[in-house]
């Protein structure tokens, strides 16, 4: 059984890496590929806002970019700077980016060290637009 509290820690001291001066939300994810490695990601804001790059993605592009392509799950912790951590999940954008790289029952953790939610990618993004559709 994997030790999805050992994830989730690394996503919480990622998000102290966190980029975010202008929405003041901070996040941090890790990603766990089937070989035992972690990749981690934070939220990286821009002036130009469209620059920005959300945590998840972070994680995922660095692990992609490093050869890494089979994947088990990953932790995202995420709130608002200097208030108790909220459940943070994924944005649509990065729900279409996991399902690129990632199978239907890749774990998404939510929540923080105290208390966290184990989802699928099936249950966050179903009836999904991937490359068999086209
Ligand atoms: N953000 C993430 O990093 N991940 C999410 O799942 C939701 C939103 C970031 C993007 C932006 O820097 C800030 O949170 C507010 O939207």
């Amino acid at each position: 059984m994997t030790d999805f509290g050992f994830l989730v820690r690394q996503a919480q001291a990622a998000r102290e890496k966190s980029y975010s001066p202008y929405s003041h939300f901070r996040v941090g994810a890790a990603l766990l590929t089937r070989s035992g490695k972690i990749y981690t990601g934070c939220n990286i804001e821009n002036a130009a806002y469209s620059a920005t790059v959300c945590a998840e993605r972070t994680a995922i592009f660095k692990a992609v970019s490093e050869g890494e392509s089979d994947f088990e799950a990953l932790a995202i912790v995420g709130g608002k700077e200097g208030e108790p951590l909220e459940t943070c999940p994924p944005c649509g954008v990065c729900r279409q980016v996991m399902a690129e790289f990632c199978p239907k029952d890749f774990k998404i953790i939510l929540g923080n060290i105290n208390k966290f939610e184990v989802y699928t990618l099936d249950m966050l993004l179903p009836l999904t637009f991937t490359s068999e559709n086209l």
